[in-house]
Formats: C-alpha cells, structure tokens, sequence
C-alpha cells in the first residue's frame, strides 16, 4: 500500500544545459507518467507523481462560496492546484505551479478572466493556455502553457478530475438533494487532521451517533441497553445507500455514500420537506483530510436563517472531529486489523473500495 503522503519520487537525470526541461513544471518520467519536476542540483531532478494514491477521481475540492474573484489554492493528495472564475464566472482549475519558474499561481491575480502569474506576469486562461508573456509580444505562447485540471461546478461544490493529460471517463455525480432548484445550500469547510478514509468511514457510521452526539443528532436513538440497530442498505453503481432499523423499526433518517468520498444525511423535517447535510472528505494528504459541509433545506430558505442551521451543523461535526482525530494516522487499514461488527457494513464495504484506489 502507498499512502499520498509519500509521494512517489522518480529520479530524473537531465543533461546540464537542458534549460528546455528546466522550463517545465511538468514532464514525463521515463515511464510516460505526468509528474512534477523538483530541481535538487544542477544536473538531478526529481519527479513527483500528482495525485498519489487518489488518481483518476471526480472529488469535490471547494465549495462554490468559497470561490469569489480571487485565485484560489487548495491541495488534494499533496498536489497544489489553483482555481478561479474567468470573466464569465466559470471556474477552472490548474495545477499551482507557473510553467515559466513554477511559483505559484495562486499568490497572482485574475486579470480579464485570466490567471495572471505573480512572477513576471504571463497569463493563462480556464484551460491553461498562455494568452500573454510580457516583454516578448512574439513568443509562441503555444508552448507555454499551464496545467489545466478536468473542472465542473456541480451542487454547491467545485469538483477536479485527478488526472494530467487524461479526460475523465465519466462525470462527477452528486446526490440529488444538493441538485435540487428549489433549496438553499450553505456550507462551510474545516480541516482534520485525519486519513480522508477515517473522515469517511465516521459518515457513514449510524452505530455512534448516541455516542458521539448525545445531545444533539444521537439524541434519544438508544432507548435501553438491549437496543439493536440494524442497516437495510441498498447498492447503486455510485456507491450505496441506506436507511437504520432501531429495534426492528425503520429510522426516519436515511443516508447515502457516493464513491469515493461524498456522503449524504437526511434529516426528517416535515411532509415534503427537504433538510440535511452533504459531506466530502477531500484529501489534503496522508494526514489531513479537507472537510466539506454542505447543508440544504428547502424551507426558511432566506440567507438570514443560515446562522441557525450553520450553528448547529458545525456544532455536529465539531464532535465528530475530536473523535475521529484520534485515529491512528494514516489510511484505514484491512477489515482484518480492526474488529467489526454488522453495524459497520457499509464502512467496511467503502475500505475494500478505497484501498484499491490507495493502491491504484
Ligand atoms: S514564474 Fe510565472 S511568469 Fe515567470
Ligand atoms: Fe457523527
């Protein structure tokens, strides 16, 4: 198994005087694989591979709120990557680092609806291509351009494809709720100093919630100590979903888990009311997980009420993270090294899928 927290290091020797590989931020390695140059001397470099051990995923990276007329940087399994809006207010996102003397683009400006570096001021679109270069009106600017990442804003959230040079195989899917026109999204975001497969394994976890939450969401859940909690869980291409069974009575809540890392709580509120609360666990690296909290509600949808739900929300995963936190550092081992119980079905069927994309 290789946790992203290690990048995985290609030793590059590049001819002195090669000033075209020193230009790139990007190369291949010998093996073809996209990755990202380090000089160490003159003449050794090294080549890091992006996304390491999260390659190849549609993840939500940001929330749309939090992207607004300045650039904004972000690292997902311990690759930086920039994002902003054009003149249009699409949003693009581009690996954090200037093709020119790889700074990052994040410390620049938007200009015209594009990335200006803050370097010496070359300038790049939504899709990496490099539409000035100071001082030199006749550059091929064709050459010079960026590293765009696969982007798509979806549901109150911002979402990257986790792959160079690769179009991604199918689209970002997130839960219908969020969708919906007629509710108010609100989010924030938090970070953990935990494996983003912890952060996950403890949202679809419906054993702790008396335990961890006793005053507000577990509230009530156990009635004695012969409770029993049991899960009717249904599988779906994207991953699964379910609803509890306390006491052989179905729970008005239900929940779901879209792969890899994008849960779903539903929250009874009421006939025909929608009320509840998304969440993404986004991998910083392999010690910290970026944490997304997406609530909507199709009532009180004024902006003025969202200090209400806000509160109580944080307040939740405020109790979530102090537990969670203590978790060995790392990635959620093999169901072997844990004991399990039938309440952790589907947390134990989501690490049989996450360390396969560990290990990819
Ligand atoms: S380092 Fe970005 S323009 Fe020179
Ligand atoms: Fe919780």
């Amino acid at each position: 198994m290789r946790p992203f927290g290690r990048p995985e290091l290609f030793f590059v020797f590049a001819k002195q005087n090669d000033h075209r590989a020193d230009s790139r931020a990007f190369e291949r390695n010998r093996e073809g694989q996209a990755g990202i140059i380090h000089n160490m001397t003159s003449d050794i470099q090294i080549h890091v591979s992006p996304f390491v051990g999260f390659a190849r995923q549609w993840t939500p990276v940001a929330l749309s709120s939090e992207l607004r007329g300045r650039p904004l940087a972000v690292t997902v399994a311990a690759t930086d990557v920039v994002l902003f809006r054009d003149a249009k207010g699409v949003a693009s996102a581009l690996i954090d680092r200037c093709p020119h003397r790889s700074v990052k683009l994040s410390l620049g400006r938007v200009e015209d609806g594009c990335l200006t570096c803050p370097f010496h001021g070359w300038k790049f679109a939504g899709d990496g291509a490099c539409t000035d270069v100071p001082w030199h009106p006749e550059a091929k600017r064709d050459a010079l351009g960026a590293t765009p990442l696969p982007t798509r804003e979806l549901g109150g959230m911002l979402w990257i494809y986790t792959a160079i040079d690769e179009q991604p195989r199918d689209e970002p899917s997130p839960p219908a709720e969020v969708l919906a026109p007629d509710v108010r999204l609100f989010g924030e975001s938090f970070e953990w100093r935990a494996h983003w497969t912890r952060a996950v394994e403890n949202m679809v976890d419906d054993s702790h919630l008396p335990f961890v939450h006793p005053n507000s969401i577990g509230r009530g859940m156990r009635r004695s100590r012969d409770a029993t909690l049991a899960l009717d869980v249904e599988e779906h291409p994207w991953g699964w979903s379910w609803r509890a069974v306390v006491d052989g009575v179905a729970a008005e809540w239900s929940a779901e888990l879209r792969l890899p890392n994008v849960s779903l709580l539903r929250i009874p509120a009421g006939p025909g009311k929608s009320l509840g609360i998304c969440f993404a666990a986004v991998p910083v690296d392999g010690e910290r997980a970026r944490i997304l909290q997406l609530g909507y509600r199709s009532f009180l949808r004024s902006p003025a009420f969202d200090w209400i739900f806000r509160a109580i929300n944080r307040r939740v995963l405020g109790e979530d993270k102090a537990i969670v936190e203590s978790s060995p550092v790392g990635p959620v081992p093999h169901a072997s090294a844990e004991a399990s119980v039938a309440t952790d079905v589907v947390g134990l069927r989501f690490r049989k899928r996450a360390l396969a994309i560990i290990r990819s």
